[in-house]
This record gives structure tokens, sequence and C-alpha cells, in this order.
């Protein structure tokens, strides 16, 4: 039963209490508790299986004492049912063995109900468990395309681009199938019982201006469309929005979600009505010593003071080598002020 509301009053643009503190990869290997658990199982085992999905879900909420919890998967599960040899490999990320192929065009269209009911049995298990809410995620296809077409991270995303001003139309046949199979995957959380919902657009910084609006933007605008008479709640998060931020914000999510580029309080002003504000520390603020991690974290919420749609996150995800001594200072902060 849900028990503590702050980010979904947030998201609605009403809360007046404490700004809501959750942090994306809040659930993973900085923690030791996962590492032990990823010792017997491989990271796709943990993704496929419901019962140990539920487990890395709930792992850091005890811990930290967060006000979310995210559902632990991965933005390239939904390409599972591919069967492009999907692995994540220690020190690489993510791979496909056989990466996508330009002159495949576009992907097949698979039931998702069926081939990823794994993901809604876990969103199932945990809603049985969690008194606060519970956050459902995909990748926006501009990113999820290019692991697939890259086989794996890339710092050029070459391949993805080639594709992208070479061959427009064929590259967006193929953002087309992969965004029908993300709303479809999205629709399978929600109707799993899933709170509220993030879309990921990691990979959007590699776009100008106007290829964002063309081959980001329009997708997302879909997902955002087809998911609003549902009435969950969606987030947009990209990497490059400073830049992005209005653009983002004229699909009118219930919130963006900014990474540590820009000023908090100054991209807050831009917003139209009724879209609300996540972010956007800098992550590595973490390896600094407590009293300027403090220094940080109070002056971001003495800015946002009084808004009443904020939540408090950083501007990416934890990583591996973050100490969760220092995590947990963070989150104890935002919840004390
Ligand atoms: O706690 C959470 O945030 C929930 C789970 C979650 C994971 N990945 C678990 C994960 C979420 C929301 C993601 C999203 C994701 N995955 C994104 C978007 C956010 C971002 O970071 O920009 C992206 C781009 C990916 C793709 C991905 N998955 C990469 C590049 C990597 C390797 C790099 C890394 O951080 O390890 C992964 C692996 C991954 N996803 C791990 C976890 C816990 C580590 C795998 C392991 O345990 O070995």
């Amino acid at each position: 039963m849900l028990q503590n509301r702050l980010l979904l009053d947030a998201l609605a643009g009403k809360n007046k209490g404490r700004a809501p503190v959750w942090l994306m990869r809040q659930a993973g290997r900085y923690l030791p508790e996962f590492r032990a658990l990823r010792k017997k199982h491989s990271f796709l085992t943990v993704c496929r299986t419901p019962q140990l999905a539920a487990e890395a879900t709930l792992m850091p909420l005890p811990i930290l004492g967060v006000d979310a919890a995210i559902l632990f998967s991965d933005i390239l599960v939904i390409l599972d049912p591919l069967k492009r040899g999907l692995e994540y490999l220690e020190g690489r990320g993510p791979v496909f063995e056989k990466p996508w192929n330009p002159k495949e065009g576009a992907l097949p269209h698979y039931c998702v109900q069926e081939e990823l009911s794994y993901v809604g049995d876990a969103v199932r298990l945990l809603k049985k468990e969690l008194t606060v809410p519970l956050i459902g995620f995909a990748g926006a296809p501009f990113t999820v395309a290019s692991y697939l077409i890259e086989g794996g991270s890339s710092d050029s995303l070459m391949k993805t681009k080639r594709w992208m001003l070479e061959d427009p139309q064929g590259f967006h046949a193929f953002l087309q199938s992969l965004t029908d199979l993300t709303i479809d995957y999205l629709k399978l959380q929600v109707a799993a019982g899933a709170d509220a919902l993030q879309l990921f657009d990691s990979w959007a910084n590699f776009l100008s201006w106007q290829d964002f609006q063309d081959f980001s933007l329009k997708y997302m605008q879909q997902i955002v469309e087809a998911l609003r008479s549902t009435g969950i709640p969606l987030i947009l998060f990209c990497r490059g929005s400073s830049v992005f931020v209005e653009a983002l914000a004229s699909l009118k999510p219930a919130a963006v979600s900014l990474d540590w580029n820009g000023h908090l309080p100054t991209l807050h002003k831009k917003l139209p009505k009724g879209v609300g504000i996540q972010g956007n520390l800098d992550p590595d603020i973490l390896y600094a010593p407590k009293e300027r991690l403090e220094r940080s974290v109070r002056t971001l919420l003495q800015e946002m003071q009084g808004a009443e749609n904020y939540i408090f996150n950083l501007g990416h995800g934890l990583k591996p080598d973050m100490s969760p001594d220092q995590v947990k200072f963070l989150v104890d902060i935002v919840k004390t002020k």
C-alpha cells in the first residue's frame, strides 16, 4: 500500500512538503548487497527473474530511505526478444553479438505482453510490498536504437548517425517500429501497476538541434501522447537537457529530468505550467568531502525551495565506485532540510 506520496504529489505539481528524493541507478553495483547478488546471477538473469528483479529493486530502500523505487531492469531489455545476443560484460557494459544492420530495415513487431511478461510479473510482485511509488521506465527510441546499431556503447554513435544522415527514411521507419514496441512496453508496466514512468534519452546529446527535433523528440512525443490517457505521470530525461529543456517541456510530460550542466532555478522558470522538474546535482559531487557535498545539496534545495513540482535527483546515475555511506548522507540531507 502506498504510504509515501511525495513523488506523486510533486509530479502533480502540488507537493507542500519537503522535496522527494530518489536517485538514478540507486539499485546497482555501488551497493555491496547488489554485488553479492550479482556473484550468484548474471545481470540478465536478475532482469528476467521477477523474484530477483524485485529483490534488487527493493534493496536500496531500507538502506537509503528514498521516496521512490525504480524497477530493476535495463533500457535494452525491450530488445531481448529479438535474440541478437545481448550480454552485459564486466567492464564493457551491454554488447549485442549481432548488431542491427541498416539493410535489415525496421524491427519486426512482437508481442511485448507475451515476450516480456516477466517485467509485468516483477512489477506485480513489487506492488504487493512497496509503500513508496514504483517508477517504471524505458529508453527513448533514439538511445535504444544506438545500442542495437552500434552493438553496444559507443563514443561516437557513428553507425547510427550515418544511417540517420544517409538514409533518413529508412532510419525513421526503424525508429517508428521501436517506438511502437516502446509504447506497448510502457503500457505493460502501467497495467501491472507502475505508479510513474521515466523515459531515458541518454545519448540525445549527440544530436544537433534540428536532428533532435526530427529523430528523437518526434518519437518521444508519440510515447507521451500514447501514455497520457493512462493518467500515469511520465518524466522525460535526456543528456543535453540544458539545451533541449524547452523542447522536452513542449511535449507536456509530468516532469523533465535535467542533467547537471544547467542552473536548475533558471531552467525551472522557463517551464510551462504543469511541467515539473527533477534533478540535477552533478553525480561526481559524491566523491567530494562531506562538507562540500552538503553545501551543494543545501544550495540546490534552497534555490528550489517552495517549488511544489520539484523532485531531487542527480543529473545522471550513481557510479559503481561511489560510497554507499556518501549516498546515504546525501539522501539524509534532503530529508532533514
Ligand atoms: O537503479 C536503477 O536506476 C534501475 C535500473 C537501471 C539500470 N539501467 C540497471 C543497470 C536503469 C533505469 C538503467 C537505465 C539505462 N541502462 C540507461 C539510461 C540511464 C543512463 O545511465 O543514461 C542506459 C543508457 C543503459 C544502458 C546500460 N546498462 C549501460 C551503458 C550499462 C553499462 C554501464 C554501467 O553502468 O554498468 C548498463 C548495465 C547496467 N544497467 C547495470 C545496472 C545495475 C550494471 C550491470 C551489472 O550489474 O553488471
